[in-house]
């Protein structure tokens, strides 16, 4: 049934739960259960959890796993990864092993800088504007020094302010394109804050300004917010050794493994449809660290892939190469991260997560989520150059299959033992569950 509802968000959340169940489930009490299920027996951080957001119902659980055994800049580290999709950790797990085995990982923050713009509509003389602009910059500054004055004892605050004429876009629009440093906040709100008082004191002194003419003077402010964008908050992360000591596997050589991934990376280079396959195994890693670390993965994967396009072609975010008998393996990615701020000190598992990674700056948890993803791109680029992917995946995959049918704990024992030495596909699965339960 469809129905629709005006004053639900001022609803109690057991109204709007009861509305929910009784409008749209066959079974309102079964719904309620399902729901309840997932409720937190602490009151207070049942609490917490219903207000990070609106109309909350109940809590959506995601498990958190954790990748031992990484290895960077010669740091070892445990990382902590909040995903749903198996074979994603256990895959970490293996490369963070693997490399920690060889020199591990090295990781460096190249840029750090935020972008935020406020744009606007001015149909006068540019020239008058520019000399505007040149006039006002100072003062846009200065009446931000509120809001930036205990960033700037920390060493961050506002970088700089231009006045951009995009005028061949879009008839009569200019944008005040602002850069910033936000040291360990990921800075959303400061940068938001910044920009509303740019677009303030723009729009208000513009009347005062006398080389406008009166039309002149009447600046529309559009919209003032920060760029998820930020490919100069940039970092670097590389794994490299000697060909000779890549090989694990006996039914591949070093030589052959080597140039078979480096192949498979150019190929991700050149081709859209590998390469989105391709980051989005990157994007394993990446998503899980930055959810485990309460931030924003939406922010991360719309400037990722706009950072992958920039070239005018979709592509790997990867590289590798062979040179004087070395193979080396890395990554440049924008990451806008923060370690305070945001649901860094609010969240419990945020919190435990962050000192799983002993307190990380910024700059270090940038670097923590790179490897991540590089980590990531090497094991799913190692199954697929050498098993295929499905004999490791569909061995992680078991278990979900087997919780599907119910499988019992014994069941499960006995079947994990049965596909230790025989492949899994879900009919081959299915079909030893029925053997299994028929004995
Ligand atoms: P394996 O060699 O069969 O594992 O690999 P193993 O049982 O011999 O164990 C070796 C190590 O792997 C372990 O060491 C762990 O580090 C890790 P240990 O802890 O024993 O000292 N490991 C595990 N860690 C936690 N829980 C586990 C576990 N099992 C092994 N249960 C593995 C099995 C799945 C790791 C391997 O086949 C692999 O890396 N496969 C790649 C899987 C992958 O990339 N999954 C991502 C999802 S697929 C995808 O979405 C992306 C893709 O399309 C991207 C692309 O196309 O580029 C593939």
């Amino acid at each position: 049934m469809c129905a629709s509802i005006s004053g639900f968000s001022k609803l109690s959340k057991s109204k709007k739960i009861d509305w929910i169940v009784e409008t749209y489930f066959s079974n309102a009490e079964d719904a309620k259960r399902i729901l309840k299920q997932y409720w937190n027996t602490n009151e207070k951080i049942q609490q917490l959890h219903d207000e990070f957001t609106e109309n909350t119902i109940t809590n959506y659980y995601l498990p958190l796993g954790v990748a031992p055994n990484f290895l960077i800049n010669g740091k070892l580290y445990t990382i902590p990864m909040a995903i749903e999709e198996s074979s994603v950790v256990a895959a970490a797990s293996k490369a963070a092993k693997f490399w920690m085995d060889r020199g591990g990982f090295k990781a460096e923050v190249i840029s750090t800088t935020k972008i935020g713009q406020v744009h606007f509509m001015y149909y006068g003389n540019p020239e008058t504007l520019k000399n505007y602009f040149n006039h006002i910059k100072s003062q846009l500054i200065e009446d931000a020094k509120p809001i930036t004055k205990n960033m700037e004892k920390r060493g961050g605050g506002i970088l700089d302010i231009e006045l951009r004429d995009k005028t061949k876009d879009i008839k009569g629009y200019y944008q005040l394109h602002a850069s910033f440093e936000t040291l360990d906040a990921m800075g959303a709100n400061f940068i938001n804050s910044c920009l509303e008082q740019f677009a303030k004191t723009f729009k208000t002194e513009a009347l005062n300004f006398n080389a406008f003419s009166a039309e002149e003077k009447i600046i529309q402010i559009v919209m003032s917010i920060l760029s998820n964008y930020v490919p100069e908050c940039l970092v670097r992360a590389e794994v490299s050794c000697k060909i000779e000591d890549l090989s694990e596997d006996k039914n591949i050589s070093a030589e052959e493994f080597a140039t078979k991934f480096v192949q498979a990376v150019k190929i991700a280079e050149v081709e859209p449809y590998r390469a989105v396959t391709h980051n989005k195994g990157i994007m394993n890693g990446i998503d899980a660290v930055v959810l485990a670390t309460g931030n924003d993965f939406r922010a991360v994967e719309a400037c990722v892939h706009a950072y992958a396009s920039r070239k005018g072609t979709y592509s790997s975010l990867s590289h590798a190469k062979i040179e004087d008998g070395i193979f080396t393996f890395w990554m440049e990615i924008p990451l806008a991260l923060g370690t305070v701020g945001g649901l860094t000190g609010l969240h419990p598992l945020v919190k435990l997560s962050l000192e799983l990674l002993h307190h990380p700056t910024a700059k270090e948890l940038m670097q923590i989520v790179a490897v991540a993803g590089l980590a990531q791109n090497f094991a799913a680029l190692r199954s697929l150059t050498t098993t295929g992917i499905q004999q490791g995946h569909m061995k992680m995959h078991l278990m979900n299959i087997l919780n599907l049918f119910d499988a019992t704990d014994i069941e499960k024992e006995i079947l994990t033992e049965y596909f230790k030495v025989n492949t899994v596909t879900h009919s081959a699965v299915v079909e030893a569950i029925e053997n299994l339960r028929i004995k």
